[in-house]
């Protein structure tokens, strides 16, 4: 079958949750991909903040690829020594005394909300069970992760949703503390959200925000799926601020591209978790961990995240040029490698004639062009993206 008829398949087998392109990606290495009609493509989305180590990460494949050979699942009734691994190499570089694995993002986020409210049943006075999150959050497609993504577009069709989760303003520290009362057992926020435009928490208001949390009694969880292993610069987003969550969620990147998720906790927090309180079957197992210990040390290993500093600051120089010579452009922000270029105008086009000219980039919120690029991109890989997008602003 040629690309067409697999397209043409799929529109009648596959479930319809996706808007896709028409192009059907079969290889990958490093910064590139290909389709099945053999083009090749600048991948600047990196699989929307997964392939941090480039695709097809030699020492990821081999991992798996021993693995696999070995033992591919076993049940957590018994230990898995990878899982242990992967748990001892997150606590030994953050805040965390204990993880919980599970295998995406949402699931990582329902993990957090319910040992939230586990946490307060044991150990805050009164019946405390509701979460703040922040406006043009994302969190999740579960029931409750996306109560907690409080944009009304996502829960359209889905009511009643989850009660117990209550919404204010991002960088807004005033409204928090508004918000909080004898109910509140956390907040919950992305440091930078990322489907939500790339908005970055300004240091202060984090600062603030822990400081609130401390003095209310309640917990701060941070929302890392997207911008933590590296994604800004540093290992963990929350690094650059200068404070500690309670809790934090990874999913994405932490395996190199095998489904993961993880939940990282303070460990008197996690120790509101007893045995039979939480579980996931395939949370953790021996390959995905396999991957996860792979892809963490070849991360920490390899100049990633000085590459990610690096490249990430050229890049945000490149755009803010464009800025200045596109008046279409409102602004340009970024840390690290996640970047986003919000327009006056939609962005979908721009996307659309991007991919023609062999470079895969996003669009989020309708107008803020997203660019996620492995972490390992070169300057000369960046300046090539930044002449086709000049080429493709020209024409508009
Ligand atoms: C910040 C954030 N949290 C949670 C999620 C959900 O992750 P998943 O799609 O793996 O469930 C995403 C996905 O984009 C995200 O960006």
């Amino acid at each position: 079958m040629d690309s067409k008829q697999w397209m043409e398949l799929s529109e009648k087998v596959v479930a319809y949750t996706y808007g896709r392109f028409p192009i059907l990606l079969v290889r990958g290495k490093g910064t590139r991909v290909w389709d099945m009609d053999g083009k090749e493509y600048l991948d600047f989305l990196a699989g929307l903040a997964v392939c941090n180590l480039g695709h097809c990460h030699p020492k990821v494949v081999k991992a798996i690829q021993d693995q696999a050979e070995k033992l591919i699942h076993v049940s957590n009734f018994y230990y898995i020594e990878n899982q242990i691994q992967l748990a001892s190499l997150l606590c030994q570089h953050s805040f965390a005394g204990k993880v919980f694995f599970c295998n995406s993002g949402a699931e990582a986020n329902e993990g957090a909300i319910k040992l939230a409210r586990k946490y307060a049943k044991e150990k805050m006075e009164g019946d405390r069970f509701e979460i703040i999150t922040m406006e043009r959050s994302f969190h999740g497609r579960t029931l409750a992760t996306l109560t907690a993504t409080a944009q009304e577009k996502y829960h359209k069709g889905y009511a009643p949703l989850v009660p117990g989760l209550k919404y204010v303003p991002f960088n807004d520290t005033d409204a928090v503390r508004k918000a909080i009362d004898s109910k509140t057992c956390a907040v919950m926020i992305e440091p930078i959200q990322g489907e939500g435009g790339v908005n970055i928490a300004s240091a202060g208001y984090l600062k603030a925000l822990r400081e609130t949390c401390n003095e209310k009694g309640i917990l701060l969880i941070f929302d890392e799926v997207q911008v933590g292993m590296g994604r800004t610069g540093r290992l963990f987003a929350y690094e650059h601020y200068g404070i500690e969550p309670d809790l934090l969620t990874l999913a994405k990147s932490l395996a190199g591209g095998v489904p993961i998720g993880a939940l990282l906790m303070k460990k008197e927090v996690g120790e509101a978790f007893k045995p039979g309180d939480h579980a996931s079957t395939f949370g953790g197992n021996p390959l995905a961990t396999a991957a996860g210990v792979a892809a963490l040390t070849a991360l920490l290993e390899e100049g990633m995240l000085e590459n990610c500093q690096k490249i990430g600051n050229y890049f945000l120089n490149k755009l803010e040029v464009l800025q200045r010579n596109f008046s279409f452009i409102q602004e340009v922000r970024g840390k690290g490698l996640i970047l986003g270029m919000e327009l006056k105008r939609e962005g979908a086009t721009i996307v659309k004639e991007m991919m023609d000219k062999g470079f895969l980039i996003n669009c989020t919120m309708g107008n803020v062009l997203r660019f996620l690029p492995p972490l390992i991109v070169t300057k000369e890989e960046v300046d090539q993206l930044i002449g086709a997008l000049e080429e493709v602003f020209k024409k508009l």
